[in-house]
């Protein structure tokens, strides 16, 4: 049954582009949004050359459901220039890196529903056509709204179809809070110190990895979830070495002086560590760090 529900990806940056393309390449009628509009198609790179999906362009007059894969500091503007779409039918699923963004959206949208999710695939768009560059996985889960477990069932066949495994679970915000320790490990520090991933298994960083590993897990005992430092640890470790050929996002952000994901990574983990009282002095340092030399760089392309 794949044309049940319609689904928009808003975000066609590499992730947004994987699923888009992965998607059409099932069946599954998809529209894919970027800063400009409605896209056409993805070409993606396969062992037997390039191969080109077609997307819809023409947007549901109501969103079933609208994934949103932009950069968790545009997510928020993007899904509010398209309230004409989003209706009571609609369930927003944030597939962004960071956080942040689920509470300025249920604000303005409370008749919706949201999922969160977190994805590991890792893809590269450059020069027009897309690389499937790492198997992952999709985590699924009910943030608020009404549930409708027909809707839940189907969006996960459909990407179990598309881009497998995907998952709906009810540990979502663990899954969450993982992957924003690694975020909060590997992006600033790649970022400031323009390595690959892998680099980081030098010996040079270990004492700060395991710094930001303790306070990390520190700060996701207040918020209420068991993620042990050495689950943290072994984890980024293992993220370090999966990826270690890989620039992380933020390193090619700031390697091309854009907006980074600072605030909605480690700015994050700064604020509810303050929220809490909790002490995260390595996180805070980079958060500022970062800022720093975002602040430089904005400051260098001014006229
Ligand atoms: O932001 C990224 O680049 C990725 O989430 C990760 C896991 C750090 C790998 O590069």
């Amino acid at each position: 049954m794949p044309h049940k529900f319609n689904i928009t990806i808003l975000g066609m940056g590499s992730l947004g582009q994987l699923y888009a393309a992965s998607l059409s390449k099932t069946g599954y009628d998809v529209c894919g949004i970027n800063s400009r509009g409605a896209v056409p198609r993805v070409s993606l790179m396969t062992p037997q050359g390039i191969q080109k999906h077609t997307l819809t362009t023409n947007l549901p007059e109501q969103f079933d459901l609208l994934i949103v894969t932009t950069k968790a500091y545009q997510a928020v503007r993007a899904v509010k220039n398209y309230a004409r779409h989003i209706g009571p039918k609609t369930t927003i699923l944030l597939l962004h890196n960071g956080m942040g963004t689920l509470a300025p959206l249920k604000k303005r949208f409370p008749d919706s529903s949201f999922w969160l999710g977190t994805s590991s695939h890792g893809a590269l768009a450059e020069h027009g056509v897309l690389r499937h560059t790492g198997k992952g996985e999709t985590w699924l889960g009910f943030a608020y709204g009404d549930r409708d477990s027909e809707k839940e069932a189907w969006a996960t066949e459909a990407l179990n179809h598309a881009l497998p495994p995907a998952k709906f679970t009810s540990e979502i915000l663990s899954k969450l809070w993982l992957k924003l320790a690694i975020n909060s490990v590997i992006n600033p520090l790649t970022a400031l110190h323009q390595c690959k991933n892998g680099e980081l298994s030098a010996p040079r960083f270990n004492n700060e990895i395991k710094a930001l590993c303790d306070e990390f897990s520190l700060l996701a005992i207040a918020e209420g979830l068991d993620l042990s430092p050495e689950l943290i640890e072994s984890t980024v470790y293992q993220v370090i070495k999966n990826t270690a050929e890989n620039h992380s996002s933020m390193n090619r952000d700031i390697s091309a002086s854009r907006t980074t994901e600072n605030d909605q990574i480690s700015g994050y983990v700064v604020s509810r560590a303050a929220h809490f009282g909790v002490a995260v002095p390595t996180h805070s340092k980079l958060f500022e760090t970062l800022c720093r030399l975002e602040r430089r760089q904005n400051g260098n392309i001014l006229p």
